[in-house]
């Protein structure tokens, strides 16, 4: 497994093999979680991110604090391995904006990332349980799926659908989610 410096190649783009999305519950076994949420929570330091393509620091743009598994590459390795034993794939280029994020959730911003990535696998890390807390798709433009938080659950689906963070109207509503950004791949039999 690499860490790639870049977004994705464009020529890629159109080669995705992955089309659904997948949901794992109980993805970390009991007691390395407990750990993975003690290091997360009291140990890494999280910094302001903006959306991929953003140049303005506004509310609008501003998708969380964030942290980078570059910073640790052994932490990744934990998830990355986790990733390959519950959805069966072995992930070859991972993107470097592979991160945790700490986010408070108050709009709604439908996105894709397929210039990022050919999957994504989104982790729900620390947070309260809520369907009003979690993450949607879209199909055909429309809200479609909606996935609530719950901690230890993991989400895997295709960069290019279309998704977004739920909002939520109670204040300081926080979640940490970790986000593998998935550039290259293989699918096992
Ligand atoms: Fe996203």
């Amino acid at each position: 497994m690499k860490i790639s410096d870049a977004d994705r190649d464009p020529s890629s783009i159109k080669k995705d093999n992955i089309d659904t999305i997948k949901i794992v519950d109980n993805f970390f076994e009991k007691e390395l979680f407990s750990k993975i949420q003690n290091h997360i929570s009291t140990k890494i330091y999280y910094t302001p991110a903006y959306f991929t393509g953003t140049t303005e620091k506004t509310k609008e743009n501003y998708y969380g604090d964030r942290w980078l598994f570059v910073n640790d590459k052994k932490f990744l390795k934990l998830f990355v391995d986790q990733v390959a034993k519950k959805f069966k794939i072995k992930p070859k280029t991972i993107c470097f904006t592979s991160a945790i994020d700490l986010r408070n959730l108050d709009h709604f911003k439908p996105h894709t990332d397929s210039g990022v990535a050919k999957i994504n696998i989104l982790i729900m890390l620390k947070g309260p349980s809520a369907v009003t807390n979690g993450t949607v798709f879209y199909t055909d433009k429309e809200l479609d799926i909606h996935v609530g938080f719950k901690e230890n659950r993991a989400v895997l689906f295709p960069s290019a659908r279309f998704h977004s963070q739920h909002a939520s109207k109670i204040p300081n509503l926080k979640r940490y989610t970790a986000t593998i950004f998935i550039q290259d791949y293989e699918e096992e039999c």
